[in-house]
């Protein structure tokens, strides 16, 4: 069933590949890349497949009259790009993962010479609307632990399943007896490699949700009414059985009990200094009415706190929201006279502290998120970022590239020794940063990203990016985050690789093991890893390492020329439910010289066929022929080779074949973006230009189809196509060019891309645009500053920002108002069609992205133009009538392949 279905796509995928193939030099035209209405892009593939079969049948009519036609060829191109990657797009609709080489290097030195490291994109609690969840424990393999999965093999007769990561042959137990091949559980149906277990007993162990808001007081009376607004909006949507608590601070902190009846009453502790646990419980009377026990740990009811004062601090919402909402009516600025050349005394970190001390105490190993408003820099206590000295600027990346910012290592010691205290609670810090200046975004960074917390950066309090994305925090529904906790992430793997680590939010749990790399990137050393907050986006990125030697043997070859990944995933349901994901993978080695695929069913077998084709030539191809004949390509197909001999005649290996086609551009970027944020963060005098360079040159000159020092011979796959282009907006891009924005907002930047999907990034890291005008539809542009025109606009999502850009005679109209006249209806549509489209992206992201509405020569126009290809400069000629031009000494697109194409083919 599967071999059919994958040969039918593949069949059609022939024609295309062989079509475009023709075409497709390494030409500017070719690198548009169709996002447009990204979130349609299934439904949109579906119609595609049947236009696309419909074509098929054009192709094979009459196939060499029609490839000549220009408008054919030009409809190949556009599409050819998104089809590509549809196949990597299904794979992640069945399990939430996309994989930069689907096909594997073979050896470590191979795996080297690829440049982008073996690496998953994952989503562990992606919904998939049918999922299986099982009322059942997992059947484990009895030595190395991994979940009966799909590539497990069974024998039915014997009762036996052998575990594909070990070889072990386990016994069913008796309550499987009935098994048979038409009989199967569900976790042995193939479809579902992706699955869920959640024990009927576990219904104990769901705990009500905790919050505990950590609300800032030292901002002026506007941005407090602001903030008391969206609070008090906030604790409406709290689920009824949730325990909320509340601490204020300033110049002091201000615990706040809510359980006290009607007089609001709360306990105050100096900013200055930490506070130890005990001093915490002694202060708040935790034991008056039960005595302090002599020894152990203290923790929750269980552990010596009585469960009278525990309410004291933390009430069910529906009782409390009378006393929250008075305490915050009441909430006054805070009053601690500041001079006029002085910051306020903001002890942000002590607060973040007292908090999590608490919670460590009451609640602890339950899902309670520390919610942070935060106004201003810490200036106060341990973790204080700036002295309270005006004309002492806040530290910039100048200052922190010449490690001239006094404060920055001790406030990020105190932040990781908080997120240490807090993954070992179990608890998450969301991180809410309101202000013109910097909070401490960037030192925060390590103690939000560790527990899996959200983060939100706005310039105010009043601002819809920080209201509409605090309401979505907590609105449930269809669009909710989807916000889960407790959750913990182990990996197994076949034998031959290595974790390196994760880079996204979580922390490694330091579980060792034969699986760990020596190398270790982001949370390492370990094969478990604990992620205190995880919602329905949450991605995390793995880095693998090949540690397999030798050239593989054609014997060894074939007995384990697949290979296979199980990730497990525990995690609390917003149910409340514990429940297990267990996603088990399969890819393959890259085959070994002279060995055969024995199977049609694995996914990319067919995909070798197609470029088999590609290099008729080739000896290896030759030996295919067999396969070819076998799984019924047709002679009409085979009709193209001679064209292809000519047309195509340049030699490739046949391990690159392997490797081309299952390299997936989308998923390699970001992968590659993350990486290249981690090092600059992590490693001093690191220079992500020349390592990006670096690494693209060194793809393109080992993928790329050349005569050796000929650029203009120089092409690449299509699957490759994209990729140059990906680097290029890269390097331009705000994880990289960091000099433009501050540290915390590019901690802001990076703490989003480690946790979104691959979708998702790829817009932080080139911009989608959308052009709309009278001449045709919605249509994607090109990302260069080519497609500004007067009677065009421009809708620019570039993740964080969501830009309308109205060209100069389109504004002219606006302003003197055609639309509101009745034979102007078109007109008005034209306006209002952009704004529905941005409406549609705002509507689903979160954080929610500001909105910049401008026109052509307007000052907010920037926004757009930062974004662009300047491909038309002020140093250059060709400028085009009604167009724009940019003020920057950066390379242009073409100019930099022009290099890459030169340096590739040395
Ligand atoms: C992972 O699988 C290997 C076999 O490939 C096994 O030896 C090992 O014990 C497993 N590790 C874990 C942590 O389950
Ligand atoms: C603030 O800093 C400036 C320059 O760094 C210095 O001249 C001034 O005396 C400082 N003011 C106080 C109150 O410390
Ligand atoms: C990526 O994440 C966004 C936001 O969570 C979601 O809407 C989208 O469907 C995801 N894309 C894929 C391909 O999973
Ligand atoms: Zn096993």
């Amino acid at each position: 069933m599967w071999g059919c279905r994958y040969y039918f796509t593949k069949l059609w995928r022939v024609h295309v590949i062989i079509l475009t193939s023709i075409y497709i030099s390494f030409s500017y035209s070719n690198f548009i890349y169709d996002f447009y209405h990204s979130k349609t892009k299934k439904e949109k593939r579906i119609e595609r497949s049947a236009e696309f079969s419909k074509e098929g049948d054009r192709v094979e009519a009459g196939a060499v009259e029609l490839y000549r036609e220009e408008s054919y060829r030009q409809y190949f191109s556009r599409t050819l790009e998104n089809w590509g990657m549809a196949e990597f797009m299904d794979l992640e609709a069945q399990d939430g993962v996309r994989m930069a080489w689907n096909v594997l290097p073979g050896t470590k030195q191979e795996a080297n010479n690829c440049v982008v490291p073996v690496s998953a994109i994952y989503t562990p609690i992606k919904p998939f609307p049918t999922i299986p969840v099982l009322p059942y424990a997992p059947l484990r393999c009895r030595t190395c632990r991994s979940i009966l999965n799909p590539f497990s093999i069974v024998d039915f007769a014997a009762k036996i399943w052998i575990c594909p990561f070990c070889f072990q042959r386990n016994h069913f137990p008796p309550h499987y007896a009935s098994i048979t091949d038409d009989n199967l559980p569900a976790e042995l149906f193939p479809q579902y490699t992706t699955i869920e277990y959640e024990s009927p007993g576990d219904k104990s162990s769901s705990v009500p949700p905790v919050f505990m808001f950590v609300v800032d007081t030292c901002i002026i009376e506007e941005e407090m009414s602001f903030l008391k607004s969206a609070l008090s909006q906030a604790i409406d949507l709290l689920p009824d059985n949730s325990l909320v608590g509340l601490i204020t601070f300033g110049s002091l902190v201000h615990v706040h009990e809510l359980g006290f009846g009607h007089i609001p009453k709360s306990y105050v502790f100096k900013g200055s200094k930490d506070v130890s646990k005990d001093q915490l419980l002694e202060q708040l009377n935790f034991f008056l009415k039960k005595p302090k026990p002599s020894a152990g740990v203290i923790a929750g009811v269980r552990d010596g706190l009585s469960s009278e004062t525990i309410a004291r601090f933390l009430l069910p919402a529906s009782d409390c929201e009378f006393a929250l909402n008075s305490v915050l009516e009441e909430l006054q600025k805070d009053p601690w006279p500041v001079q006029p050349d002085q910051r306020a005394t903001r002890c942000t970190g002590t607060a973040l502290s007292i908090a999590a001390t608490l919670l460590g105490a009451c609640v602890p190993g339950s899902g309670a998120r520390i919610m942070a408003f935060v106004g201003g820099p810490s200036t106060e206590g341990p973790a204080a970022i700036v002295s309270k000295n005006l004309s002492e600027p806040i530290r910039s990346h100048k200052d922190l590239d010449k490690d001239s910012a006094p404060y920055y290592h001790k406030a990020v010691k105190f932040y990781d020794a908080l997120s240490k205290q807090l993954v070992h609670q179990g608890h998450v810090l969301d991180l809410f940063a309101c202000a013109l200046d910097q909070v401490g975004v960037a030192e925060l960074k390590v103690a939000v990203e560790k527990t899996g917390g959200l983060v939100v950066l706005a310039e105010s309090f009043g601002h819809s990016v920080f209201k509409d994305s605090l309401r979505r925090v907590f609105h449930s529904g269809d669009s909710d985050l989807g916000l889960s906790s407790n959750g913990i992430f182990e990996i197994n793997c076949s034998k031959d690789i290595k974790v390196q680590g994760i880079i996204g939010p979580c922390a490694s749990l330091e579980k060792k093991g034969p699986l760990c790399s020596d190398t270790v990137v982001g949370q390492g050393s370990t094969s478990a890893w604990k992620m205190c907050g995880l919602d329905k986006a949450t991605s995390l990125c793995l880095i693998f390492e090949i540690v397999k030697k030798d050239i593989p043997d054609a014997t060894a070859q074939s007995t384990s020329n697949q290979f296979y990944f199980q990730f497990l995933t525990y995690y609390q349901h917003n149910s409340g439910q514990m429940r297990l994901r267990v996603t088990t993978l399969s890819r393959r080695w890259v085959a070994g010289p002279g060995s055969i695929q024995a199977s049609s069913v694995f996914l990319f077998s067919l995909i070798d066929l197609v470029d088999t084709y590609l290099c008729l030539g080739c000896v290896h191809g030759r030996k295919r022929k067999s396969e070819r004949e076998s799984l019924g390509i047709t002679a009409r197909v085979l009709g193209f080779e001679s064209k292809l001999q000519t047309v195509h005649g340049i030699v490739l290996r046949h391990d690159n074949l392997d490797l081309i086609a299952g390299f997936d551009q989308e998923a390699a970027v970001v992968v590659m973006a993350r990486l290249v944020s981690f090092k600059m963060e992590i490693e001093a005098e690191f220079d992500p230009i020349r390592w990006l360079d670096k690494a693209l040159i060194h793809v393109c000159s080992r993928f790329g189809d050349f005569q050796k020092d000929s650029p203009s011979s120089f092409s690449l796959s299509p699957r490759f196509s994209i990729f140059p282009q990906f680097i290029f907006n890269l390097r331009r891009s705000q994880f990289v060019q960091v000099f433009n924005n501050s540290p915390d907002e590019t901690a802001y930047f990076r703490m989003i891309l480690n946790r979104e999907n691959v979708t998702n990034s790829i817009v932080m890291i080139q911009p989608s645009l959308i052009s709309y005008s009278f001449h045709s539809g919605p249509e994607p542009a090109l990302l260069d500053v080519a497609a500004i025109a007067a009677d065009r606009i421009l809708l620019l999502d570039s993740y964080f920002t969501v830009v309308i850009f109205h060209g100069a005679t389109i504004a002219q109209w606006r302003k003197a108002g055609y639309h509101h006249q009745p034979e102007h209806q078109a007109f008005a549509q034209l306006l209002r069609a952009p704004r529905d489209d941005a409406d549609a992206i705002i509507k689903e992201r979160f954080p929610v992205p500001r909105l910049v509405i401008c026109d052509q020569h307007g000052s907010q126009a920037r926004f757009l133009l930062a974004k662009l290809n300047p491909s038309a400069t002020y140093n250059s000629d060709a400028r085009v009538p009604g167009g724009d031009i940019i003020f920057t000494d950066d390379v242009s697109f073409e100019v930099f392949l022009d290099h890459l194409q030169r340096l590739a083919v040395q």
